[in-house]
């Protein structure tokens, strides 16, 4: 299976919903929604985030998994509690956020240093709650033998899967993965493993199963919203037309953040945000590059991008 992975600001509802419009369920099979965090306090404060995730809004999109943030085992259970009563069989619990403030507070992958909390909150939530549980993780925070003290604890319980980004917190996206820790991790984790991290391109992808033939989940993230083909050539698709299939999916995923209740400057934000990563997919002149970051009016960026990606060459192995 191919999991979309759950990206703050860019795997959202609007992106998960033109995906499913254009390709529907050929490339990726099921998606993470990025995190809604237990610190918003009452539920109804966390609407706004959990209105991401609403059954109502996500009909027409991809399937989906809730993805929670925090370490609040009261709040943890509500939450799961609650997403459970509007529909969701499984709630993905984020072990794997690198930025300092939150691991700081030993959330995301601040938590992951510290089995017996880990155990804890397991322990505490698990038999509440009404939904599955499944983890993302990375192997460590400190250090990537961080997994190994988790690897008992994450064993002890019903846990739906596992999904493994392996760097630790303090690399944030960068750097060097850890294939040897993974490997010698996996072996000895009894769930369901989704691998996650660094696949642009179908050559990236062919290297995963050379390396770990039994493998048979991944999860994309930078390398999908790059190129939103990604997964469908994956799975041996055929894209007769990729300027024209990718471009179909860039005008619908405009389409989509055009109809947001939201002023333009903000709709304006998010389609340069997804510029910086449709432009790495491709060979573009520095000034294309720029024309569009300075570009001040909605039509005319919207425009902009459709030309210039109908007719750029695409990199044949594109790198974050
Ligand atoms: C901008 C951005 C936002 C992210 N937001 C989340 C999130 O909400 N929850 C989460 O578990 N991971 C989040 N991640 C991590 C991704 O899910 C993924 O683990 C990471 O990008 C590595 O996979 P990739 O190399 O396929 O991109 C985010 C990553 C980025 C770059």
């Amino acid at each position: 299976m191919i999991y979309l992975a759950p990206m703050q600001g860019l795997t959202e509802i609007t992106f998960r919903k033109a995906y499913y419009k254009v390709f529907g369920l050929s490339g990726i099979d099921m998606a993470i929604s990025p995190f809604i965090s237990l610190t918003h306090g009452t539920l109804a404060n966390a609407y706004k985030k959990i209105k991401d995730v609403l059954p109502e809004y996500n009909a027409q999109s991809l399937p989906l998994i809730p993805q929670i943030l925090g370490n609040e085992i009261p709040q943890f259970i509500e939450m799961a509690n609650r997403l459970g009563e509007i529909g969701y069989d499984e709630v993905n619990w984020n072990m794997g956020c690198p930025v300092t403030k939150v691991a700081h507070k030993k959330r995301g992958s601040g938590l992951l240093p510290y089995p017996d909390m880990v155990d804890n909150i397991l322990s505490k939530v698990l038999p509440n709650v009404s939904t599955r549980i499944s983890l993302k993780i990375r192997l460590g925070y400190y250090s990537p033998d961080e997994v190994f003290n988790l690897v008992s604890v994450f064993n002890r319980y019903p846990l739906a899967s596992v999904v493994i980004h392996p760097r630790i917190g303090l690399q944030m996206y960068e750097g060097d993965l850890f294939l040897d820790v993974f490997a010698k991790a996996i072996a000895d984790i009894k769930h369901k493993i989704i691998f996650n991290g660094d696949i642009f391109s179908v050559a990236d992808y062919a290297e995963i199963q050379r390396l770990f033939p039994t493998m048979s989940d991944v999860m994309i993230g930078r390398g999908a919203v790059l190129n939103p083909l990604l997964p469908l050539e994956i799975k041996g698709q055929t894209v007769c037309n990729y300027n024209k299939s990718y471009v179909e999916f860039v005008n619908t995923l405009f389409d989509e953040i055009n109809a947001r209740n939201v002023p333009d400057l903000s709709k304006l934000r998010k389609i340069k945000e997804y510029w910086q990563y449709f432009a790495q997919n491709f060979d573009l002149s520095d000034e294309d590059r720029r024309e569009v970051l300075l570009s001040e009016d909605l039509c005319d960026t919207q425009r902009m991008i459709i030309e210039i990606l109908s007719k750029a060459d695409r990199i044949s192995s594109p790198k974050l």
